[in-house]
């Protein structure tokens, strides 16, 4: 039976209640609002998930696993329950990520399965949420072809779910509410976090800088900063609650409160996060065009600030980062590093890059793997470029065959695990601090953790240390792991 469309009508939202790509890509001068009260459950669902479970998978990045996060303590404080079984949650949302095309296809390889699950629980509630709710054509899509769905709202509607779940329970209809502009920042939402010793903490939200292949400024919004006494407020409570590691998220951190005016830039608040007690900080993404020396002096000054820094580069050629509208060339990027390793001698740097921009030469894709030849990553994301509809790359002409790109992805990916495994083998007989985090996944014997440079550590000690940052003596580098054992 083919459901009809049904629209939320109690705010005047109208006009963005289906994703727009023009609304999306428009940056107003309006203020963004701080909203300290506007998270609501209404009276007729405080109960609503009693005797109910939810499930939630999400994609994607930081932004989108915190966004689940506190889709999560939202439905619990309606009081589901959650599960690890999707085929038997009464609500089942996917937090989805709309970065590369594979990412969407798993996601409608999924939407797929749910299909069956609604013919045989028809009461059950399934949701489409994150970063693809914010595209115009993956809801058309869905609308037209996919009436499993009962529910599909977006990354600025989260503090809704109550009243869009509400809605989607009595409606006959498909429940749709994307706002494709918003400038408001919602700080009294719950959450329930993943872990209990390490946690992400968003200091700000959305992104103004529209690098032509992305997509994230059309699905995430504008840019807008949380008040640094609400961001201390939340690392405050994380240290009461006994969490280690707290990592400060943002698309680009290094334009934390720009648009404050309250004189607070990323090294400032850097700088009071880290006068708080708690063990490790870490951040991410920090883009390299406006990286200030601030940051890594103070990542020098204080024990508590990790020697990890992630630095996207995306292509070693001034060419290709032109046409990408990155803002930093080959030649600024390599002064940061150099800036990096003299004022942090032990930092790790790990990165992102694409290959296969449209018409990308195979000279200008040999700068990429010189680069990664000179800055000898700790780690790197490597991704096939992908067409992102609406974005100006996504315009650009192409002749370079799939075949191509498959082959320098694979050629990159040769010189970055040389290097992973080179940089890995200098810890080896070092002793090291680790954060043990629990058991490791491939062998219940060992127990794993990370370094202070970010490394996973599968280590040989006693559980009792699970929880604490001990010293790990380093037996054996590989290329994504090392192992060692407990230094007593
Ligand atoms: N704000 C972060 C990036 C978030 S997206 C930053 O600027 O670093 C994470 C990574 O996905 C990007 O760094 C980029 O390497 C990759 N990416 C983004 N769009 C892509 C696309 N259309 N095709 C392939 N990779 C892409
Ligand atoms: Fe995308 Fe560029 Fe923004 Fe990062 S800085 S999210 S790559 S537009
Ligand atoms: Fe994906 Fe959205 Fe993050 S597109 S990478 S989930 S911001």
């Amino acid at each position: 039976m083919k459901k009809g469309v049904g629209f939320m009508a109690e705010k005047d939202y109208s006009k963005y209640f289906r994703p727009n790509l023009k609304n999306a890509r428009r940056r107003g001068q309006e203020e963004s609002r701080v909203l300290h009260e506007e998270f609501v459950i209404p009276e007729s669902m405080k109960n609503a998930g009693a005797g109910k479970t939810y499930y939630i998978k999400t994609y994607g990045c930081q932004a989108n696993e915190r966004d689940g996060e506190t889709m999560a303590g939202i439905l619990e404080q309606m009081k589901y329950q959650p599960t690890e079984d999707m085929y038997s949650a009464d609500v089942v949302l996917l937090n989805t990520c709309a970065v590369r095309e594979n990412a969407e296809l798993k996601v409608f390889g999924k939407i797929g399965d749910l299909k069956r699950i609604k013919q045989q629980r028809p009461d059950m509630i399934f949701g489409v949420c994150g970063c693809m709710a914010q595209e115009e054509a993956i809801v058309n899509r869905i609308l037209e072809k996919h009436h499993q769905t009962d529910l599909i709202f977006g990354t600025h509607n989260v503090h809704r779910l109550p009243q869009l779940l509400e809605e989607a329970m009595y409606s006959k209809a498909q429940v749709v509410e994307v706002w494709s502009k918003e400038g408001d920042v919602i700080e009294n939402i719950p959450s329930n976090r993943a872990s209990n010793l390490k946690a992400w903490v968003n200091i700000m939200y959305g992104c103004d800088h529209f690098c032509t292949y992305c997509i994230v400024p059309y699905t995430r919004g504008k840019e807008r900063s949380r008040l640094p006494e609400d961001i201390k407020a939340e690392v405050q409570d994380l240290i009461d609650q006994g969490y280690k590691e707290i990592t400060l998220l943002g698309q680009n951190v290094n334009s934390y409160g720009l648009d404050l005016d309250n004189g607070y830039d990323f090294a400032k608040l850097l700088n009071e996060v880290a006068q708080m007690d708690v063990k490790r900080i870490r951040f991410t993404t920090s883009n390299p065009w406006d990286f200030k020396e601030e940051v890594f002096e103070m990542i020098a000054k204080y024990d508590n600030l990790m020697p990890y820094i992630h630095l996207p580069l995306q292509s070693g050629n001034n060419d290709v980062l032109r046409r990408m509208a990155r803002r930093n060339t080959a030649e600024s990027y390599i002064e940061l590093v150099d800036k990096i390793r003299k004022h942090i001698p032990n930092c790790a740097i790990s990165t992102d890059i694409i290959v296969g921009f449209p018409n990308e030469t195979r000279e200008q894709f040999e700068d990429t793997l010189k680069m990664v030849d000179y800055v000898h990553y700790d780690n790197a994301y490597t991704f096939i470029y992908s067409p992102r509809e609406g974005t100006p790359a996504a315009k650009m002409e192409d002749t370079i065959p799939f075949e191509e790109k498959q082959r320098r992805l694979q050629e990159l990916n040769e010189h970055v695990n040389k290097w992973d495994l080179i940089n890995n083998k200098k810890y080896e007989g070092k002793i090291v601090p680790v954060l043990i985090e629990g058991y490791s996944k491939k062998n219940k014997d060992l127990l794993m953790g990370y370094t202070d440079t970010q490394k996973l550590v599968n280590v040989k000690g006693d559980p009792k240390y699970i929880g604490e940052i001990v010293d790990v003596l380093i037996t054996e580098a590989k290329t994504w792991s090392l192992d060692g054992e407990i230094h007593e």
